[in-house]
């Protein structure tokens, strides 16, 4: 297909995806991979049909009632959509879409590299190594927590969380989980479902959070749930920041009540509490869930597809609004 649909690009995507946009599209690209400011992007908007923006652009809804009305189409380059106002999206009749699926493995990778990361103290042992500081060896030297045989739980069980729990099974782990309602039972593997997140919690040696950012779930993992916790669990996050109270994960961290945290996300990105840093019971990523090749061009080329779609006049897979 080949259209005169101007597509505005907020950021650098994968060499592949910008041929694809060039080879269908008027593409507005960022070769500079520069952050747009909110008033940029909406005059880069001008005459546009419609944006493909990261996570990284705030379509808040004061942002949404000021797009040019040539724009019909948001067709997000990630599959959380919390950075985008969708009520005011559709009070604007704009269909947004997302990128489902296609990054289920890579981020359950990076939920399995900070399980084990938090649970072996992997950063802190890097850091011994790099810094020369590292001396010796004994038998009680950087002793972690072993995974295998322990509990898992899980809070979403939605495509990533599902991923997660198969690799954890692989792990020897037991895996429970809490979501809206009760997955097909011939997809849990296993997995045993509580309805009621309090109920679960006391379960869970480890707990990874796998649920979107939205108002049910902001701030959920406060003092009062990390304090259900079993003393010494583990928590993961490769979701959303959004979905834990730092003070209250920070506060934990520092007592003992937790033995370390796994985090991919952070609130606030890229400017986090800085306490996370100052912890030694904290392995810490920068919002690298689904940084990999294969899974970087598989979004953008969801995200075109669902824009493909939009232009054709047919329903996009991902139609979030
Ligand atoms: C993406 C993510 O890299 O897709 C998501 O929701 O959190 C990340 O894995 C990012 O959002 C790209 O916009």
């Amino acid at each position: 297909m080949n259209s005169n649909h101007v597509v505005v690009v907020t950021r650098k995507l994968p060499e592949a995806v910008e041929e694809r946009l060039r080879r269908d599209y008027v593409p507005r690209l960022n070769p500079d991979d520069r952050l747009y400011t909110a008033d940029e992007l909406l005059a880069l908007s001008d005459g546009a049909d419609a944006i493909m923006p990261c996570h990284t652009e705030k379509l808040t809804a004061d942002v949404i009632v000021r797009l040019p009305a040539s724009v019909r189409a948001i067709a997000n380059f990630s599959v959380g959509v919390d950075h985008v106002d969708l009520n005011a999206a559709r009070d604007r009749g704009i269909v947004v879409t997302n990128t489902p699926d296609v990054l289920s493995d890579a981020t359950a990778e990076i939920a399995m590299l900070c399980l084990l990361g938090a649970a072996r103290r992997a950063s802190e042992g890097e850091r011994l190594v790099r810094s020369r500081k590292w001396k010796d060896w004994s038998p009680a030297f950087m002793v972690g927590l072993q995974i295998t045989g322990k509990r898992l739980g899980i809070i979403g069980m939605g495509r990533v969380g599902q991923v997660v729990a198969r690799r954890a099974r692989g792990f020897g782990m037991q895996v429970h989980y809490h979501n809206r309602r009760r997955i097909d039972p011939a997809l849990e593997q296993g997995a045993t479902y509580h309805a009621s997140l309090d109920d679960m919690l006391p379960l869970c040696s480890v707990l990874s959070l796998n649920c979107p950012a939205t108002p049910e779930t902001i701030g959920l993992m406060d003092s009062r749930r990390i304090g259900l916790l079993p003393d010494g669990a583990i928590v993961v996050n490769t979701a959303r920041g959004a979905l834990v109270d730092d003070d209250a994960l920070i506060a934990a961290l520092r007592s003992g009540k937790l033995y370390a945290a796994g985090l991919d996300v952070y609130n606030n990105e890229p400017e986090i509490h800085p306490e996370y840093r100052e912890l030694n019971n904290t392995f810490l990523l920068p919002h690298i869930g689904s940084a990999t090749r294969e899974t970087r061009d598989a979004m953008g080329f969801r995200a075109l597809d669902n824009l493909d779609a939009i232009f054709a006049g047919r329903e996009p897979q991902d139609r979030v609004a």
